[in-house]
């Protein structure tokens, strides 16, 4: 490349400085500088528990520190543009990426803070380039493309710098969307405000009510009917972390087959946890490799944590004891027979219901007592 432009006349220095290093940028600079374009980054993705001060000081280094450096050393000189290549894993957060979309974040809000300051300034959050780059070489362009978010082609890419760079705009975002597939890949709370009207809402969002899912579960009757809530909601957590629709998933295929790795393990991980309102163990998607087995397991989990069954026996002699107490309250209260649980009502109860009602009908007895 850097043939190619001296060939077409261009006059090209390359000086070699870690951006981070102020002394050394400013020994690189030169006086007559004209313009910045910032693209020095690294990625170093890692769950937030893993996260460590040295990996989070690689990320930052380059390109926020190596920005700020930038800002200042070039404050007094007469710079046409100031750009920022930022990433929209700052503007939308990206899974595993939390120390790269902190250092891109920062990007932004050095643009705001340069044109506060009167400064050229413009920090673009790109989505990811096809062909060479810092996600191909992650290899994570596939994934994304699932997500909602298609590379562009270097082509695409080059004609939105030129349309940035000639829009006088302070942040912008030069991405390709797939909306239906995004919207699929499920949206946090703040996300679907954000986007609010561009991407439909067909899908739950990833921030829908805790533990709704096991409420459904629970209030399902029969374990058949469990099972089936447990393994409807694990299609669509699965589809949505693979931007794939739920009726797409074979759910004897491994996980591993259908493409997980370990970040979208752990996603899929936290989803459960939240629809579920469980603490699972971070290796449940190996321990269960497959929607059916998940389905099972943790069909089994939410059964295990609900209140114990009484023993038949005990449940016909409360039964037994409850007609009694229930006649003697209708023969002393007229209305008593619009109460649930009255002795006709009884047989229709299935047995968590007819627990529930004993346990609550024991504490009235009791507070009677008291
Ligand atoms: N590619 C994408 O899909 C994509 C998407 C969104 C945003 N972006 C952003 O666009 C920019 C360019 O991306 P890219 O794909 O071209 O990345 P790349 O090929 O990995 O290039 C990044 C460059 O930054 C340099 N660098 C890192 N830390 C540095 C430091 N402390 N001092 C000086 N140089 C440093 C690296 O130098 P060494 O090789 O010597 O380490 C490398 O040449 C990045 O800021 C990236 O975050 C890219």
């Amino acid at each position: 490349m850097l043939d190619e432009l001296r060939e077409a006349g261009t006059e090209v220095r390359v000086e070699l400085a870690d951006l981070a290093d102020a002394g050394q940028l400013a020994r690189a600079l030169p006086e007559d500088l004209a313009g910045v374009f910032h693209l020095a980054g690294v990625l170093e993705d890692a769950l937030v528990a893993t996260l460590d001060d040295g990996l989070l000081h690689r990320a930052l280094a380059g390109k926020a520190a190596g920005a700020w450096n930038l800002h200042t050393l070039t404050a007094d000189l007469p710079v046409e543009h100031f750009v920022l290549f930022s990433s929209l894993a700052g503007l939308f957060g990206s899974p595993g990426q939390g120390a790269y979309a902190a250092a891109n974040t920062f990007l932004d809000g050095l643009a705001e803070h340069r044109a506060a300051l009167g400064l050229p300034a413009q920090s673009i959050d790109w989505g990811t380039w096809s062909g060479t780059g810092l996600a191909v070489a992650a290899g994570g362009v596939e994934r994304l493309a699932a997500r909602g978010l298609p590379p562009l082609s270097p082509e695409v890419a080059l004609d939105l710098l030129e349309e940035s760079l000639g829009s006088g705009r302070r942040h912008l975002v030069a991405a390709a969307f797939d909306w239906a597939a995004f919207g699929r890949a499920g949206l946090g709370p703040d996300l679907a405000r954000m986007l609010e009207g561009q991407v439909s809402a067909d899908r739950p969002a990833a921030g829908a009510e805790r533990g709704a899912v096991k409420k459904a579960a629970l209030a399902a009757t029969g374990a058949a009917a469990r099972l089936d809530v447990l393994r409807r909601f694990l299609l669509e957590q699965v589809g949505a972390v693979l931007g794939q629709t739920p009726e797409s998933l074979d759910t004897s295929a491994p996980l591993q087959e259908l493409g997980f790795d370990s970040l979208m393990a752990m996603e899929l991980r936290t989803r459960l946890e939240t629809g579920l309102d469980l603490r699972l163990s971070a290796t449940v998607v190996y321990t269960f490799p497959t929607v059916e087995a998940l389905a099972d397991g943790l069909t089994q989990r939410i059964t295990a944590e609900r209140p114990a069954a009484p023993d038949p026996a005990a449940v016909h002699n409360m039964a037994a004891v409850l007609d009694t107490a229930a006649a003697q309250d209708l023969a002393g209260d007229e209305d008593a027979g619009d109460e649930p649980g009255v002795p006709g009502e009884l047989a229709a109860l299935d047995e968590h219901e007819l627990a529930a009602l004993l346990a609550e009908e024991l504490d009235l007895k009791g507070g009677r007592h008291d």
